[in-house]
């Protein structure tokens, strides 16, 4: 790997959708009859050249389930990024986890998937509490905030090392020439901030094969999560070349 390649985590929450889609009550009792396995799927990515693997411990465990959270913790190759809800009982489940990165995300039962960034700024003390209970439990946390200064600056200011971009407005954006720059340069801007700020990068939600090539162009990212377009192509091409393709596009292949 290059020195300045940004890294690729998946996300491999919509393996686990898919799953739940069958076998929302089978509980544990199908054993190997359930599929697909989202830690299977995880190893495949991880033999393809995933850098990471993501996955959200959603309250509602509409996905990925708490067993999932255990198996992937023990057999996982590269390292663990835990997306979770602000919470105390989140929180505890992730100190007993011990996942590599935590990322805190808002949760909102009724959306489809995550939308809009954590407001960091609007809750210092509840995101300040949780950020210092993982980081001195050796978990390195990242806030999954918009691409906006106050939040960029909350964050720093919380002392949390990692800061995850939401790219949902400008995927949103990605088909009007005029907005998808405007949302392009707001990133930029951003990620500039950020590093002066003594921030490490990553961004996510909405990459896929086309809009990524503007995404890796952005100076001073460190990792892209990407999770939908991944696990879509793979069924189509499989999972290694799914994640072989994104690799290469994020590296600016051809
Ligand atoms: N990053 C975060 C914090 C997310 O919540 C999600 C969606 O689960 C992603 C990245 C990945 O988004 P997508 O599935 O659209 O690639």
């Amino acid at each position: 790997m290059a020195e300045n390649d940004i890294l690729l985590g998946v996300n491999i929450d919509h393996v686990a959708t898919l799953r739940q889609a069958r076998y929302r009550e089978a509980g544990r009792s199908c054993g190997l009859v359930v599929e697909p396995d989202p830690i299977a799927w995880a190893l495949c990515a991880e033999r393809a050249g995933a850098d990471g693997i993501t996955m959200h411990l959603r309250e509602d465990r509409r996905h990925m389930q708490d067993e999932d959270a255990r198996r992937l913790r023990a057999c996982i190759a590269t390292r663990l990024n835990l997306e979770m809800a602000c919470t105390d009982a989140m929180t505890a489940i992730a100190l007993d986890l011990r996942p590599d990165y935590a990322c805190l995300v808002p949760e909102n039962r009724t959306e489809v998937t995550t939308e809009g960034g954590l407001d960091v700024a609007g809750q210092m003390q509840r995101v300040g509490q949780v950020v210092d209970a993982l980081n001195s439990a050796g978990v390195v946390t990242s806030l999954f905030i918009d691409p906006e200064e106050g939040q960029i600056r909350a964050a720093a200011e919380l002392g949390s090392p990692l800061i995850e971009l939401h790219t949902g407005s400008f995927s949103n954006a990605w088909h009007v020439p005029v907005a998808r720059a405007a949302e392009l340069v707001k990133l930029e801007r951003a990620v500039e901030l950020a590093l002066s700020l003594g921030l490490t990068v990553n961004a996510g939600h909405g990459i896929n094969y086309f809009n990524v090539a503007d995404i890796r162009a952005i100076e001073g990212l460190h990792e892209l999560n990407i999770g939908h377009s991944i696990v879509s192509r793979a069924l189509f091409t499989g999972v290694d070349e799914a994640v072989r393709r994104m690799k290469t596009l994020i590296r600016g292949l051809p």
